[in-house]
């Protein structure tokens, strides 16, 4: 394989970065390979489109919209984005659309994707619906399913799904990450990493190699186990990646952390970053 020349851009983070950026909950990364242009997630609302306009990204010449999830952090600016890009095609997960809660106490939020499906269908060029490995890009892969293999990862005590009226314990089925690869290994993004960021980077290196870098959200935020951040730390040094991004969900104690475990590997992320690789 030749080289190839890849741009992340941090279009939506919780985490301000230059001056005039938005930060909202939620994840946006632009994607560049040898010149394709691809978007991973939406964020919240409409600052990835702010955003993106500050870095001189014109939306119009993505060829297509992942989603890493069906939460409406990662899905809430898919409207917005088309409205700006055009018709472009949107690949999910087929679980993503079903209806997700947030449940504290006895409120009970929707979490889930809010653009209704069929005015999904209508502003995009097409619903790509998986559930296993797609190739967007020539060298850009949507993972589809994450497997489960480790035990200290799992499901959310306050993310719900519903099915059949029930709400149930969230299985984030539709957890996808997506896969660059390189020659010098593989680049990954997670949304928010709900399967587990050490199932993800297993998953990758089983079909992929090595990881060259990860970039994107990790669910270890405040209240996050202690056995969860003790061991993905573990992981992450034992994979070492050349590059660690994380950023939105994770919280900064683990940011912290990982600043002092990986030193020069581990750069926090925030709206306005762009990585080259
Ligand atoms: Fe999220
Ligand atoms: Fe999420």
């Amino acid at each position: 394989m030749s080289a190839l020349d890849v741009k992340v851009a941090i279009l939506t983070d919780n985490i301000t970065g230059p001056p005039y950026f938005k930060a909202e909950h939620g994840l946006s990364c632009f994607l560049e390979v040898d010149g394709r242009r691809f978007l991973w997630d939406c964020g919240l609302t409409d600052v990835a489109v702010g955003n993106a306009s500050l870095l001189g990204i014109d939306l119009r010449t993505i060829e297509g919209i992942g989603l890493s999830h069906g939460h409406v952090d990662h899905a809430g600016g898919l409207e917005a984005v088309l409205r700006v890009a055009g018709a472009k095609k949107v690949y999910m997960h087929p679980a993503a659309y079903e209806p997700r809660y947030l449940v504290a106490g006895d409120a009970r939020v929707f979490a889930g994707i809010p653009l209704r499906r069929e005015a999904l269908e209508a502003m995009s060029s097409g619903l790509e619906m998986s559930s296993g490995p797609v190739e967007v890009l020539p060298g850009v892969t949507l993972t589809g399913e994450i497997p489960r293999v480790t035990e200290f990862e799992g499901d959310e005590p306050y993310l719900f799904v519903l099915r059949d009226g029930e709400l149930v314990p969230d299985p984030f089925v539709d957890d996808q990450a997506l896969v660059v690869d390189t020659p010098e290994g593989a680049i990954v993004l997670t949304g928010c990493a709900h399967s587990g960021l050490v199932n993800v980077m297993k998953h990758v290196i089983e079909g992929h190699g090595r990881i060259r870098a990860v970039i994107g959200g990790t669910h270890l935020g405040m209240g996050a186990p202690v056995e969860k951040v003790e061991k993905t730390m573990d992981f992450i040094q034992e994979a070492l990646p050349d590059r660690i991004v994380v950023n939105h969900c994770t919280g900064s104690v683990v940011m912290s952390r990982m600043l002092d475990r990986f030193g020069g590997r581990f750069t926090p992320g925030n709206t306005g970053l762009v990585l080259t690789f």
